[in-house]
């Protein structure tokens, strides 16, 4: 072999090393049993409720005699004196009740990297394609083009290896035995997954305090609540030490308390026990307060990776300046006032343009200003903006 060629691969079988999750080039494409659109719905025509058609007058055009659909295609025939109807013509009761089929495409060409011991944020809109991407880590779809390697191993290929090391979580499904209280799902676990019993009790032990799960330790599954049965499905999840998970929208309904635990203990997780987590979830304030790297995905798009910070400066980073003064309306040209009420005044300033020392410097000319309070602005309101200016972009298509 070459020395050009020894140089080559030994960078990229150490890159290859450091890598969790490495998504290549994927494509998926779904195909979709749909019902066809009946001419009616798309002509003039109006359904009515006995399945007989109306024209603009209103006017029933089948009453005792056979008539003629908008697209010319199914004749319906009333006996006289009788509501039941016989369909027929070209295509007959196929052309009522057929199916269409339909290509969804829900991821298009993606291609991302996740190192070892990362906490990443997968998010984007409704439909986008995040739960395919999680399921197609897992090995419970399969890519239509590309290529997936989780911790060095195909989820396709080698999915009962690569199972031993991987977690996973979907938060509006359950592992849990419905029928039995959940220690009975932990232990039936410990066996089937052949779990040493040293390791099974350490992380026993962990979930059991962290998660708060002692109470319902007990307890038949279908009688948890959601955010018990939450954090039995994610105790569950762990006990096997896995060394990557993926959480599909792990905060679904939890009420404030149960979120802010869940959250505290994947940043331990992830800090303490190094293990590389890839989460979603549509709540943003939570995203941002446990990961550092955000990938947006859109309509099967990849359409960021890098920071919150970075969305903000997508979106204009428009900082938001609360102003309380003893009444008086503060004076501060280049801040935009969006609301003001009883002496408090919020304002949107955009640093690009006036930099924070000119708006200080605006700030202390200004009269009966009592106290001031500078925020980025929130994740969520940056995360709106983007989703509605993707939005328009597709539309324009
Ligand atoms: N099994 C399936 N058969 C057909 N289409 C599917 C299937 N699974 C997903 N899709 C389609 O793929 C697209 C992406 O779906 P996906 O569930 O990945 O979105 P998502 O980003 O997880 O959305 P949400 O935020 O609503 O959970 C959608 O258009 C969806 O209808
Ligand atoms: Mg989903």
């Amino acid at each position: 072999m070459s020395k050009k060629g020894l140089t080559d691969t030994v960078p990229a079988a150490i890159a290859h090393k450091d890598m969790a999750v490495i998504v290549s080039s994927v494509s998926k494409s779904f195909t979709r049993w749909q019902r066809k659109e009946r001419p009616q719905e798309q002509g003039a025509s109006e359904e009515i409720s006995d399945g007989a058609s109306r024209d603009s007058n209103g006017t029933s055009r089948n009453s005792g005699k056979a008539s003629r659909d908008s697209g010319g295609e199914c004749f319906l025939q009333e006996k006289p004196g009788s509501r039941q109807k016989r369909i027929f013509g070209k295509g007959g009761i196929r052309t009522v009740f057929g199916q269409e089929k339909r290509t969804v495409t829900a991821l298009d060409d993606v291609s991302f990297q996740v190192k070892r011991g990362e906490f990443v944020a997968y998010a984007g809109p409704n439909g986008a394609g995040k739960s395919t991407t999680m399921k197609l880590l897992a090995g419970m779809l399969q890519p239509t083009a590309g290529s997936v390697s989780v911790l060095g191993m195909s989820p396709e290929k080698d999915r009962i290896r690569l199972m031993r090391k991987l977690g996973v979580l979907f938060g509006n499904r359950t592992e849990l035995w419905w029928d039995h209280p959940v220690i009975q799902s932990f232990e039936w676990k410990k066996v089937v997954w052949d779990i040493p019993e040293a390791v099974y009790r350490r992380n026993l032990g962990m979930v059991t305090e962290l998660l708060d799960i002692g109470e319902i330790r007990n307890t038949f599954a279908r009688e948890l609540s959601l955010g018990q049965r939450m954090r039995a499905d994610l105790g569950m999840m762990l006990l096997h030490s896995p060394e990557v998970i993926l959480l599909d929208e792990p905060t679904l309904g939890l009420d404030v308390v149960a979120k802010r635990q869940m959250i505290e203990f994947l940043k331990r997780l992830n800090r303490e026990e190094g293990v590389t987590i890839l989460v979603t979830s549509h709540d943003m304030d939570d995203l941002e307060e446990m990961a550092r790297r955000i990938l947006m995905i859109s309509r099967g798009k990849l359409v960021y990776d890098g920071s919150f910070d970075g969305l903000r400066d997508i979106a204009g980073n428009l900082t938001h300046l609360t102003v309380t003064t003893d009444g008086r309306v503060p004076e501060l040209a280049g801040c935009r006032l969006l609301e003001g009420k009883n002496g408090v005044f919020q304002f949107e300033v955009d640093l690009t343009r006036l930099p924070i020392r000119g708006m200080l410097e605006r700030l202390s000319q200004a009269d009966g200003i009592l106290d001031i309070e500078i925020r980025k602005p929130p994740i969520e309101q940056v995360i709106a903006q983007l989703y509605q200016a993707w939005k328009c972009d597709a539309a324009d298509f």
